[in-house]
């Protein structure tokens, strides 16, 4: 940990690497001391595997009105007005701010501006992106910069296990189970060395959640494996409300392939005019909406599954032929080498697609300054629910939210932190008590368990629902929580054990939100109420 902390600068834990905790770690530095923590390595998360790119209101012909009302449209009637109005307006100024801090966008062949891409949900051409690439381009920008930062203290292999609160500030223990009730502020956390698997606390004025998204919970997912809930489960120990958790959106085209593991295949292809087409070859996504293969990303996923229900088939087809070589390669380089990989050779070959889950929109509940509901407990990113998504995210608006909260939260938290005294972070944390627990013998429970969760959520909690398949689902998850907690308390913790814990706890929570709305809206779809009930147009909160 090479810094250059002050004595009297305030101290605030970061919690993850992607661009939501990079960009906070870059505003946070300005006025105080920030420990960055990441559980794998710095640049792994779904930041970097971004492909489409980063949405925001750059071209003349677009309006602020625009994105506001294609956002609104693609969320179902669930946005928070304000937060997407937050992130449209003040969207052009983060975009330039990353190009300050050296992100280099894909131009348009004669230079003269940014290319745009469009994706579903939007009727402009507005997502700034580095060829298919975006979200590596922006990762290694911010990284490259956060390294120069003198008072930014990086830990990467380090996995925080949990919030510590106030109102425990007693002699921790694994044997010891947690209430919600009067937990007070948040104050630090307890973290895992990876490597040495050592555990020790670490005190904060301010504590961000940036920990990215769940999308492991599920069978088949575009994620890589951090994404397993760890925000969401560690908050709502904390008593944090979280919020919106049914609605997971599925992305519509991951690649089918059995070697090839969660590749996306962007949603830019259909922007420039790829069809999906079932094995008869048919454009099947004209009988759904009439923007097509364009179609809002909760449309074309549920029209995929129908498909594949009503033929058999194991996939449908992206259709990209209308390209030239020339151009598909320069234009979706990353696409063009993973797919020849699996012996697939684009354009002249269609893309073998199937849907997975990509991207959970409710979250830890926060305003618009990115404070949840816990005092000192900040939440940024994937994890947090602005109210941006609504029910379902307009493609692209990600990264955006990322960069625009994080700026919001850093400004606030100068006032907060510098203006106004407020105490420092306890001096002394206790030290965590291992109790009784012994080392874990052998990793095979963990890894069924692991599968049987993910299997699980697939089958009875995926795109089309029902209240049936719901109850079962957290019937079968009560009982596998049994084993797991017991597991926790006997055994030494270590990554997979701690992940597993917070795999459980959002896959509840998912059921949980998901069994409580009694319509169908956006992305969750159920078929025991298949209308949108305009009374209920309003979050799950938990
Ligand atoms: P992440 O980038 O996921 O980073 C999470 C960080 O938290 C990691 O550093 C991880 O190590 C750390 N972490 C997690 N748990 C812990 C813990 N317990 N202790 C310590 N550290 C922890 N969105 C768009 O807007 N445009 C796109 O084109 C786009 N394409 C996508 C393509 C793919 C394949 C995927 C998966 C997502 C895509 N998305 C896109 C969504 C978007 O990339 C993510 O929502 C966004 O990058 C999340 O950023 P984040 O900073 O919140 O989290
Ligand atoms: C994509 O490139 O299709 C993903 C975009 C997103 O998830 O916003």
């Amino acid at each position: 940990m090479a810094t250059n902390h002050k004595k009297n600068n305030p101290k605030v834990l970061i919690i993850g690497s992607g661009i939501a905790g990079l960009s906070a770690a870059i505003h946070f530095s300005e006025f105080s001391d920030v420990i960055l923590l990441a559980k794998s390595s710095l640049d792994e998360g779904s930041t970097r595997y971004a492909q489409g790119g980063i949405a925001s209101v750059w071209s003349k012909n677009d309006s602020f009105e625009e994105h506001q009302k294609d956002t609104l449209e693609a969320g179902a009637g669930l946005c928070r007005e304000s937060s997407v109005e937050i992130c449209v307006t003040e969207g052009p100024s983060r975009i330039r701010e990353l190009i300050e801090w050296g992100v280099e966008f894909t131009k348009t062949a004669n230079h003269s501006d940014y290319d745009l891409h469009q994706e579903g949900g939007h009727h402009q051409r507005r997502i700034l992106h580095t060829h298919d690439y975006t979200g590596l381009a922006i990762e290694e920008a911010l990284i490259e910069k956060v390294r120069k930062l003198s008072n930014v203290a990086i830990l990467e292999n380090h996995m925080v296990i949990d919030l510590i609160m106030e109102g425990k500030l007693k002699p921790a223990s694994s044997t010891e189970k947690t209430s919600h009730k009067n937990l007070g502020a948040c104050v630090g956390a307890y973290v895992l060395n990876c490597e040495t698997n050592e555990i020790f606390p670490l005190a904060s004025e301010l504590t961000v959640l940036a920990s990215g998204g769940m999308g492991k919970v599920y069978l088949y997912t575009s994620n890589p494996d951090v994404a397993t809930g760890d925000g969401v489960a560690m908050a709502y120990r904390a008593g944090a409300r979280v919020a919106n958790l049914e609605f997971m959106q599925f992305h519509p085209t991951c690649l089918y392939h059995p070697s090839a593991k969660s590749f996306l295949i962007t949603e830019a292809l259909r922007g420039e005019g790829a069809i999906l087409r079932n094995e008869a070859g048919e454009d099947f996504m004209k009988n759904h909406h009439e923007m097509g293969s364009l179609a809002p990303r909760y449309v074309v996923a549920r029209a995929i599954d129908m498909e594949l229900k009503r033929t058999g088939a194991p996939h449908v087809w992206l259709d990209v032929s209308h390209m030239n070589e020339l151009e598909f390669t320069e234009k979706f380089p990353q696409v063009h080498s993973m797919c020849l990989k699996y012996g697939i050779n684009t354009p002249h070959d269609k893309i073998p697609v199937v849907p997975a889950a990509h991207y959970m929109c409710g979250g830890i509940q926060v305003d618009e300054w990115a404070q949840t509901s816990v005092t000192g407990l900040l939440a940024l990113g994937e994890v947090a629910c602005t109210g941006l998504h609504g029910a379902n995210r307009l493609a692209s608006n990600s990264l955006l939210e990322g960069v625009v909260f994080s700026k919001r939260a850093a400004d606030r938290a100068r006032e907060y932190l510098v203006k106004h005294a407020i105490p420092s972070a306890p001096k002394t944390l206790p030290v965590w008590d291992f109790g009784r627990a012994v080392d874990m013998e052998e990793q095979i429970d963990i890894a069924a368990t692991w599968r049987e969760i993910r299997t699980l959520m697939w089958n009875y909690v995926g795109i089309v629902r029902s209240d049936r398949r719901l109850r079962r689902a957290r019937e079968r998850l009560a009982l596998i929580r049994h084993e797991v907690y017991a597991d926790y308390w006997k055994f030494r913790v270590n990554r997979d054990l701690i992940e597993l814990r917070n795999l459980l706890t959002v896959a509840e929570l998912i059921v949980e939100c998901a069994l409580r709305r009694k319509e169908s809206r956006g992305l969750h779809f159920n078929v025991d109420y298949p209308e949108t009930l305009p009374l209920l147009a309003h979050d799950t909160i938990i």
